[in-house]
């Protein structure tokens, strides 16, 4: 019976995620809240933001695209709802309102277009709304331009209300109060009203039962033919019904993203954010601006990266790294003391202690480099596992290959693992060493200890402690017969 009264109090709110609409001014074939934001879609940003403040009922309006909405939250426990046509956010919230429970008691509302509200600004705004008898809680910023959001209007006296049914409580609107909310759009010969300062964010906290009525009135906009969310608040009033408005000073976050530009925006706050983090834990980033942490990286401290690094997906950084300009990590494991120097690719790699890296190397998934293991510049590692202390310094490609503890392996040797039809490894042993500009014809195996010369094509087995050459002999002819043959 306690799971009973538990699960009440969970469904006590419900969120409605505005996500229908085509985001017609990001000229793109991608649903909008689909674009990625730091290599996330910006929703995710806002669902998981929901997650941590305990609003875990959730309804997803989709509409433009929205079976690629829906497959790109698979992972989400969400109820969606298909609004089609778009007639508008109160359209939307109407289509969405069967998905929310009869216990709810409060509906909050965002937008899927402005995802980085913070998990402060949800709490804050909840609260408001739950102190006071309010039929709808709006969240609110100032802006220097309040550009194409809807502005929020104030009484600039007391005003008593024209009410359209009898019932009090307050007909009078207090100066200061919010009235009504009116989009720029719709106000066009209203330079007073555009020029307010104060604009509407998008997200609101509703009285459920006054939702569920309020939006039957709700009329078209006569210049959009849309169905606006935001004339619920004129409706509230005219019932005589409180309206709260929360100004919250965090209005970069809340800004919504509309535009390429509001995206890049975006990237930058959520980049600040980050970078502020990694930065108050003890890594260097000698400069923020232009270092591009994904959210889920974990970075040791004493770490020090440098400018234009890109790290993503599931990477793992230890202490004391350095990682130098221009390099891309991605779902990688890099231990302790790892110095990459610039101009690296690593995709799903492991670097263990000490590692060097680079310059110009690129390591491609399945590459495991360990302790002290160098690799220098122009190498390309594929698949490969590189024992401890291996040196494999320059110009060459290891794909497919088990490289013993130890072994060296000479500038511009080639592992030929492909036959044209299937890959087949090479394996060196323990402290075995290359000669330079070796070709590895796969599948091989050169012995622990082995040495192979300089310029060989090694297609059969060195055995252990053998030193195997696989090349032409050198013949010296006489000089004589060169300068004949460029007379004739
Ligand atoms: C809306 C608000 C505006 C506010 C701004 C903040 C209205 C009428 N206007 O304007 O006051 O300042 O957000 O960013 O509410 N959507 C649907 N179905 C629809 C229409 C929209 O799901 O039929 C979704 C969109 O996908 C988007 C969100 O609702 O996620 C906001 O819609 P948008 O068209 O961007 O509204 P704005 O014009 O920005
Ligand atoms: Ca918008």
């Amino acid at each position: 019976m306690h799971s009973l009264i538990w699960d009440k109090t969970m469904i006590n709110i419900t969120a409605i995620i505005l996500a229908a609409g085509q985001g017609t001014r990001m000229k793109s074939s991608q649903p909008k809240v689909l674009h990625q934001i730091l290599g996330r879609p910006m929703i995710a940003y806002l669902l998981d933001t929901l997650k941590e403040e305990g609003v875990t009922d959730i309804v997803v309006v989709v509409g433009h695209q929205a079976e690629a909405v829906k497959a790109a939250l698979k992972d989400y426990d969400l109820r969606f709802v298909i609004q089609e046509p778009q007639l508008g956010t109160g359209h939307a919230v109407q289509v969405a309102m069967p998905g929310v429970p009869p216990e709810a008691a409060t509906v909050m509302v965002l937008c899927g277009d402005a995802p980085l509200i913070s998990g402060e600004s949800i709490a804050a705004l909840r609260q408001l709304h739950r102190r006071t008898d309010a039929a709808v809680t709006v969240q609110t910023i100032e802006l220097e331009d309040g550009a194409h959001y809807g502005r929020v209007v104030r009484a600039t006296e007391d005003i008593r209300y024209v009410r359209i049914k009898k019932k009090p409580p307050s007909d009078r609107i207090l100066k200061g109060q919010v009235v009504e909310i009116v989009q720029a759009k719709d106000a066009k010969d209203r330079p007073d009203l555009l020029a307010i300062r104060e604009i509407n964010t998008g997200a609101y906290c509703f009285d459920a039962t006054f939702l569920l009525e309020g939006l039957t009135k709700i009329p078209q906009s006569p210049v959009t033919g849309e169905i606006y969310l935001t004339d619920l608040i004129h409706i509230a009033r005219q019932q005589g019904r409180a309206v709260e408005a929360l100004v919250d000073p965090d209005w970069e976050a809340l800004l919504g993203i509309n535009s390429r530009a509001e995206l890049a925006g975006a990237t930058r706050t959520v980049k600040h954010r980050i970078n502020a983090r990694h930065l108050d834990q003890g890594v260097t980033l000698i400069d923020p601006e232009v270092t591009y942490i994904e959210s889920s990286v974990r970075i040791g401290k004493d770490t020090v990266i440098y400018p234009n690094v890109y790290l993503q997906g599931r990477t793992v950084i230890g202490e004391n790294c350095r990682i130098e300009p221009n390099v891309k990590i991605s779902d990688s494991h890099l231990a302790d003391g790892v110095l990459v120097r610039m101009c690296c690719v690593i995709t799903d790699s492991r670097l263990g202690p000490g590692v060097t890296l680079g310059p110009f190397a690129h390591l491609r998934p399945g590459s495991d480099l360990r302790e002290e293991v160098h690799v220098g510049n122009f190498v390309e590692v594929k698949k490969s596992v590189l024992h401890e202390g291996v040196k494999a310094g320059h110009l060459t490609y290891l794909g497919d290959a088990d490289i013993g503890a130890g072994a060296n392996v000479g500038a511009g040797t080639i592992t030929c693992n492909y036959d044209g039809e299937k890959k087949h490894p090479t394996i060196i042993g323990e402290g075995a060493f290359i000669g330079s500009n070796t070709a590895l014809v796969a599948p091989v195996t050169v012995g622990a200890g082995a040495y192979v010369g300089a310029g060989s094509t090694i297609t059969k087995d060195v055995p252990p402690g053998k030193l195997g050459v696989a090349r032409a002999r050198q013949v010296n002819k006489d000089r004589r017969l060169v300068g004949k043959k460029k007379e004739e």
